[in-house]
């Protein structure tokens, strides 16, 4: 994801600047920038690559890049590919600005002034904002900024500087994070705290739709309608590793509670006229229309967001998917070819399976999809079409938000898939589409009340063994819930379909057996507490998580975690938080290595 700093003050900011940079590598990028006030006007580099790459390019071709203030910004594609023409910062002599979010309205607003005579170099979303502001500049910032951001719709946070305010920094934000740190004679805006820490401790939180104006080292923060604010100074009591997890205990949990922002930075750029649209990425509704059959084929956690991609496009479009795991499918002799679609997904798109079952299914004739996280990855190559997710980088070795953007990324094909098949209406369509729109904000309030998963975890740690039992898209929970369990915490479990329990494996079930039980489907709640209660009878433990809406007895379960509801069908984008955080505080209490679970590696390029 984008990083963006800034920085005035009396020091030469081009060294800052990319310092400043560089702590926010972490985040991932594959270009980088900066702008400058320099000998009267603003003067600009940016390259795509590394910031290794920027600081050569700076010295080589602009050494004359020196000033006390400046904006920079590490890219990671989302509109356009990586590129030196589509890195930020992006604008003219008059106005440059750095951005990191995603400008939903983008298109409608680039026809608006290509009407009016501007010509666009990038293929970026953030363009049309530089050039927004340069259509409606007076002289006076403030006000130009004002009426740009009544007319864009999106994710942002922003950092803008005019040529006829040398000195100054206009920044502001919406559903993308930024602080203003404050030092002696000296003010930053930066994505994050770690870019600033080396300068300063103190920062302020920039908080929705509020204005920053950082001018000759002193910073003041407006709200929207241009009144002075008295904000709260924090101080930043934490390490350089600390700072980098964002505050928390480890990046697992972090990543957990990046979920609604990288589900709304992968969804929203993909829905036009309020249904999914993934014609940037060669995939028209008619296409996908015309295969005969999908397979999805992936490994881990990203084969099991293809389970749920598998029950939502049958459920809705009538199309059969099959799922494969990777290292299956490659020796299993598929009967693929002309005609199929073969969706490969992956968080690093360098797992080797993957990558061979894709050149299987190209060498087949199957067209193939890729839904990969890391840009420019081999699988993101290697395919015919690429969905990027938007997630970020993925640092804890157990996915989590890589997860929740994968199965996103399926609704939105299901809902296309069912349109485009004439199985729903478009109005269905669009309803739909407005419930994933909806997932960010009631998974944010799931994260918040995690005492409960707290207290669940410190009634699992000290079992050995553990069952997850599920049907239906609660069968492909309980598969990704125990999945996490174990790789982070250790303890044994399994998934299983909740009706086969009786078929043999009840017999395991003692009281040191807990059994968590997902049940979110209104359809089936009844048959699995059916499985629960056989699991009470014989002196087992139940966890039951289901919607808060369900009265559950005590002859069902000892716990219940009970979830905000929405439709049934896109429950899973709500029931994979408490079981993330489940066996995330199970190892935290464990003791254990969270973000580098044993015998682990992030990205298995390896068979
Ligand atoms: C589990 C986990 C793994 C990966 C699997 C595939 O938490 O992270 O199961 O999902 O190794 O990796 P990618 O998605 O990079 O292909």
């Amino acid at each position: 994801m984008c990083g963006i700093v800034g920085y005035v003050g009396k020091r030469d900011c081009t060294q800052i600047l990319l310092d400043s940079l560089s702590k926010l590598e972490y985040r991932g990028y594959d270009s980088a920038g900066i702008a400058v006030f320099s000998g009267g006007g603003i003067k600009t580099c940016k390259t795509m690559g590394r910031i290794a790459d920027l600081k050569e390019k700076i010295n080589s071709e602009c050494s004359d890049l020196c000033g006390s203030c400046g904006i920079g910004h590490t890219r990671w594609a989302t509109h356009g590919e990586p590129s030196d023409v589509n890195s930020h910062p992006h604008g003219n002599a008059e106005i440059s600005i750095v951005h990191n979010g995603i400008i939903e309205n983008y298109q409608k607003i680039k026809d608006f002034l290509i009407k009016r005579g501007y010509v666009f170099e990038s293929q970026t979303d953030t363009e049309t904002v530089a050039k927004l502001l340069d259509h409606y500049y007076d002289g006076d910032p403030m006000e130009t900024i004002r009426k740009v951001l009544g007319e864009i719709e999106g994710s942002y946070a922003l950092g803008i500087i005019f040529k006829d305010f040398p000195d100054r920094i206009y920044a502001v934000r919406k559903d993308s994070p930024l602080i203003v740190g404050v030092g002696e004679d000296e003010a930053f805006i930066a994505s994050d705290v770690p870019a600033i820490l080396k300068y300063t401790r103190d920062y302020y939180l920039l908080e929705q739709d509020e204005i920053a104006v950082l001018d000759n080292g002193k910073a003041q923060i407006y709200d929207k309608h241009g009144a002075l604010l008295e904000k709260e100074l924090k101080t930043a009591d934490w390490d350089m590793e600390a700072a980098e997890k964002g505050g928390y205990e480890h990046f697992m949990l972090k990543e957990i509670n990046e979920q609604p922002d990288a589900i709304r930075q992968t969804i929203s750029p993909r829905i036009s006229d309020g249904i999914p649209c993934f014609e940037e990425c060669g995939l028209t509704a008619e296409k996908l229309a015309a295969y005969r059959n999908i397979f999805v084929v992936a490994c881990g956690t990203a084969m099991h967001a293809g389970l749920v991609g598998k029950y939502v496009i049958e459920k809705l479009a009538r199309i059969p998917v099959t799922v494969d795991v990777a290292s299956e499918f490659r020796y299993r002799d598929p009967i693929i070819g002309e005609g199929d679609l073969v969706i490969i997904v992956s968080q690093s798109g360098e797992t080797a399976d993957s990558l061979e079952a894709l050149k299987l299914s190209k060498r087949r004739g199957a067209q193939t999809l890729a839904i990969v996280n890391v840009v420019g990855s081999s699988i993101a190559r290697e395919a015919d079409m690429v969905i990027y997710t938007h997630a970020g980088p993925e640092i804890s070795v157990a996915s989590t938000k890589a997860y929740s953007v994968q199965i996103a990324v399926f609704y939105m094909l299901a809902f296309l898939l069912a349109y485009s098949r004439k199985q729903i209406s478009l109005e269905e369509c669009k309803r739909l589409t407005a419930v994933l729109e909806s997932v960010p904000e009631k998974l944010g309030e799931i994260l918040k009340s995690e005492k409960t998963c707290q207290f669940v975890a410190s009634q699992l740690v000290n079992s050995e063994n553990l069952l997850y039992i599920g049907r239906g898209l609660d069968y492909a929970l309980s598969m990704e819930g125990s999945l996490k369990l174990k790789e982070i915490s250790y303890i044994h479990s399994e998934s299983y379909a909740a009706g086969e329990l009786k078929h043999g494996t009840i017999s395991l079930v003692t009281e040191s057996m807990p059994v968590i039980a997902v049940a979110t489907q209104h359809d089936l709640f009844e048959k699995t507490v059916s499985n629960a209660k056989e699991v009470k009878a014989r002196g087992g433990k139940v966890i039951i998580v289901t919607q808060e809406d369900t009265e559950v007895g005590d002859d069902v379960a000892d716990h219940k975690i009970g979830l905000p509801s929405i439709d049934d069908l896109l429950m899973p984008m709500l029931t994979v938080a408490p079981l993330q955080l489940i066996a995330y505080y199970t190892s935290v209490l464990r003791g254990n290595d969270v973000d580098k679970p044993r015998n682990l590696a992030k990205s298995v390029t390896v068979e």
